[in-house]
């Protein structure tokens, strides 16, 4: 569905990402995984058209999408919740998740997701009329991907969504994601913390310094001893 061909990423002298290839199949949900800066958050800007490639190519939908304005792949279903939430403060709740929808003409549509996602985060419902502000920092994170839910996704990109968060909270987040993806929702989660990343994803990739080091089946890569070591604290 969405395929990353030896993608490289500069930033001016800085190389961030050298000749990385990814394969995203429809229903996946595929865990992209790495240190601080494995050049996980540039992939995933490149992929939404935020930064450029400076190599390489990305197809989704056996269409080249690199090159595109960010609006046009968002609109061909590509959405991303950035990493650190990002929510508008000022705005409510129910105000937050209809700017997810603004793409989406249908007002059928946009009811319909509103009621699934009011479903799957009941705090979401219960605080629709309070600022974004008023939120704990979990409620954030819910909000901000209850917005990008709001879009209709046909691929959802995460940006280490379980930052910040307690144990607890990673847990129920880590259930809601898995229940969107057994819903159907393909979804590249990138995750700093491995252990969660791969007991959700059915594949994943391991970037080091730029390079995809490790890719495999998601239960390989958490028998990997290099992967044990490095990532899991084994
Ligand atoms: N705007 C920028 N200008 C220059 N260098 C950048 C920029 N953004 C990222 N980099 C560099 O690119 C590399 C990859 O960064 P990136 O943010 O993609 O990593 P990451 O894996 O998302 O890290 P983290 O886990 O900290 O979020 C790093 O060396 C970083 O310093
Ligand atoms: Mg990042």
């Amino acid at each position: 569905m969405l395929e990353l061909k030896s993608v490289s990423i500069n930033y001016g002298a800085v190389k961030a990402v050298h000749s990385a290839s990814l394969v995203i199949n429809r229903g996946e949900l595929v865990a992209l995984l790495g240190a601080n800066g494995a050049g996980k958050t540039s992939i995933i800007n490149s992929i939404s058209g935020a930064i450029p490639i400076s190599a390489g190519e990305i197809v989704f939908l056996n269409e080249r999408i690199n090159g595109l304005s960010p609006d046009r792949i968002a609109s061909r279903g590509i959405i991303q919740v950035p990493e650190g939430r990002r929510i508008f403060p000022f705005l409510t709740v129910g105000e937050n998740l209809m700017v997810g929808a603004y793409l989406q003409k249908d007002k059928k549509t946009t009811q319909k997701n509103l009621e699934r996602v009011t479903n799957l985060f009941p705090i979401l419902k219960e605080k629709f009329k309070q600022k974004g502000s008023e939120l704990s920092g979990g409620q954030q994170q819910m909000l901000a991907f209850g917005r990008a839910l709001m879009a209709n996704p046909m691929v959802l990109m995460m940006d280490e969504p379980s930052l910040g968060l307690s144990p607890l909270l990673t847990q129920e987040l880590g259930k809601q994601i898995r229940e969107i993806n057994r819903e159907g929702m393909t979804i590249l989660l990138v995750e700093q913390n491995a252990r969660m990343g791969l007991t959700l994803s059915t594949k994943g990739y391991v970037l080091v310094n730029g390079q995809v080091a490790i890719s495999g089946s998601s239960a390989e890569l958490l028998n990997d001893d290099l992967v044990k070591e490095a990532y899991l604290g084994m």
